[in-house]
């Protein structure tokens, strides 16, 4: 049966981003420009994950987004007036960097109204996305291009359908910042079939210590189930409520498998954890790198 249904099975085009979030943890700076477009060396946060969509061949990006999120649309578009500035200054290097961010993919926006959490942004997808299965991408998290994570996750629902998620192993005390799965072993190291999920447990009730890092390959049923999802933790409607409930029944939507992600991810949730990614990503950038990595080291052993 599973076996048909993934033979039966579109090529996912599809990306879907959640981009309606108020970025309040990063106020005053985000009080007029979304949190997205925050700067992570010197692209904004939510090119990464756009260009990690394209490196896993989904060309067909979704936007969700809210009031305020006009600049990710102009992020994406073609800027004629900068551009020709550039041109006739024959600054070639710097013309390629803003049509880059144009040519990438191309670009559907739709705006989620209220705020009603993560599994009603998934939602507002659904006339857009139709009845394929599909991939969403939380901009908080940032996966490093050498560590290719979505395009395994794709492998996997091709291979067992229903849907995929990410889980990355976190300290016990970090667990209740995340969805938390439930598994069981499969015959390959790094997948495991999910037999449960709980949005951010407290530690003594978390299930085990994998976590949802934010990459999902989602069969369609999702959004049926969505639909009647009760609001969860924090009032609002939980992408992971509705996968738990796929999870508990496999005849809903096919089963729910993880892939363990080892690699590197940069977290841009908080401001902490923004500066880090920063910090990390500009170390290795090889036009930045050297000078700031000496830098950074004489700073750390001089002046801290
Ligand atoms: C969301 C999800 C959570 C997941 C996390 C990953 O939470 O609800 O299950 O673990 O993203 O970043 P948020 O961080 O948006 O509160």
């Amino acid at each position: 049966m599973v076996a048909h249904m993934t033979q039966s099975h579109p090529r996912i085009s599809k990306a879907v981003i959640p981009a309606a979030g108020l970025g309040t943890r990063f106020l005053p700076a985000t009080k007029a420009t979304p949190k997205e477009m925050l700067p992570v060396v010197d692209k904004p946060a939510i090119q990464y994950v756009v260009e990690e969509a394209v490196a896993a061949g989904l060309d067909d990006v979704l936007m969700v987004t809210g009031r305020n999120k006009r600049p990710l649309e102009d992020h994406f578009d073609r800027n004629y007036e900068l551009e020709s500035a550039l041109e006739k200054k024959g600054d070639v290097d710097r013309l390629a960097k803003v049509r880059q961010s144009s040519d990438l993919a191309t670009m559907h926006y739709v705006r989620q109204g209220d705020p009603k959490g993560l599994g009603h942004a998934v939602l507002c997808a659904a006339p857009h996305v139709g009845q394929e299965p599909f991939a969403v991408l939380l901009g908080d998290d940032l996966i490093d291009p050498r560590d290719p994570l979505l395009k395994r996750m794709i492998e996997v629902q091709e291979q067992h359908g229903g849907s995929v998620v990410a889980l990355m192993e976190v300290a016990p005390e970090q667990i209740h910042l995340y969805g938390c799965a439930a598994v069981e072993g499969t015959g390959e190291a790094d997948v495991v079939k999910v037999t449960g999920l709980v949005e951010k447990p407290d530690r003594a009730d978390a299930p085990s210590s994998y976590a949802i890092i934010g990459r999902y390959v989602l069969g369609p049923s999702i959004f049926g189930i969505l639909r009647t999802t009760e609001p969860g933790r924090g009032g609002e409607i939980q992408l992971t409520d509705a996968l738990q409930q796929l999870a508990a029944d496999e005849k809903v939507g096919g089963p729910v498998h993880g892939v363990v992600f080892k690699g590197r991810r940069y977290d841009t949730g908080d401001r902490g954890d923004y500066l880090r990614a920063i910090v990390r990503l500009a170390c290795e950038r090889e036009d930045l790198g050297p000078d700031f990595r000496s830098w950074l080291r004489s700073y750390v052993t001089e002046e801290l």
